[in-house]
């Protein structure tokens, strides 16, 4: 291997420290959507100091240089924006301003627009998402079929959402914030996709968000959720949409099409497949 410059050596260094490090960023991130910070800002009218968020959120003066720490890593993460006041007197000392950026905006709860705190808190959460990542190495080594979760937890995501209420509720908290968000977006760009449809089955549809921004933009299409016993008897009754209790492994309910949105993505193939086949045969079979 040729020997490396001096710029290159350093580079490399730098990004050492960067990779092996950014575990912090998402560390400061999920303090940040706990001690709502970013609804603090926001409640200030977009823009606070150290001292406002610090008086905002509860946190003792002890913690204000490290609250500013703290702000200072999300700020080079481009989740803050952070600025000084340049119009200063000579010696005069201003205080740093930070503002919301497009990500922070997401969340901040207004009770109006979109937060997304319940899925950063369950893609930041610690003793089940986070910690399935402890030991990739032993998965690595490791001959069997698990997958890393079921290697670190004994089990799959979706037993756990069974044995443990509190995965539970965050999974499905995560889930309604994700449909919430994208529905909007999804209803706007890509209406066409539900002309013409009489019914829909949302399959593995969690609370039912997906299914009741198409019921209520299209009255006309019947829109049902498939899912877990544990996720639909938590299910708020929309009033619109059926829910169902079943296993998409082993039979889905007849519709005009069924849809599979953040699903597909926790199995592996041959599992993705059977999921599949059993969508084609509820759409070949005519509706009830
Ligand atoms: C990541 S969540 C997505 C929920 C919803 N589609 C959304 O995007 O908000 C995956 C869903 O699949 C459900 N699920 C997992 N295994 C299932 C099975 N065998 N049959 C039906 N639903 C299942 C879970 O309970 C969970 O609600």
């Amino acid at each position: 291997m040729a020997d490396m410059t001096t710029e290159e050596k350093l580079q490399g260094y730098a990004e050492l420290h960067n990779y092996g490090l950014a575990h912090l960023k998402s560390s400061a991130l999920n303090c940040a959507v706990e001690l709502g910070i970013p609804t603090a800002i926001n409640s200030c009218g977009g823009e606070a100091t150290a001292v406002d968020i610090m008086k905002k959120t509860g946190l003792v003066p002890a913690k204000l240089s490290h609250l500013r720490r703290l702000m200072r890593v999300l700020a080079v993460s481009g989740i803050f924006h952070e600025s000084t006041p340049s119009s200063l007197a000579v010696g005069e000392q201003g205080e740093t301003i930070y503002r919301l950026t497009p990500a922070s905006r997401l969340l901040a709860r207004d009770g109006k627009s979109s937060d997304m705190s319940a899925l950063l808190l369950l893609f930041t959460r610690p003793d089940t998402t986070v910690s399935t990542f402890f030991n990739l190495v032993g998965w690595f080594r490791d001959a069997g079929t698990k997958t890393p979760f079921e290697m670190a937890h004994g089990m799959s995501p979706w037993i756990l959402t069974k044995m443990d209420a509190s995965y539970n509720d965050a999974m499905n908290h995560a889930c309604v914030a994700d449909s919430d968000f994208i529905m909007d977006i999804a209803l706007k760009e890509a209406s066409g996709l539900f002309q013409g449809l009489s019914s829909l089955m949302d399959v593995g549809g969690g609370h039912g968000m997906v299914a009741a921004a198409i019921s209520r933009a299209f009255p006309q299409v019947k829109c049902t959720v498939l899912d877990l016993e544990q996720v639909i008897s938590k299910a708020p009754d929309c009033g619109t949409v059926q829910f169902v209790v079943g296993d998409m492994f082993s039979s889905i309910p007849p519709a005009d099409a069924c849809l599979l949105k953040a699903v597909l993505n926790s199995w592996d193939d041959d599992s993705c497949v059977k999921i599949l086949r059993r969508c084609k045969d509820a759409v070949a079979e005519p509706p009830i």
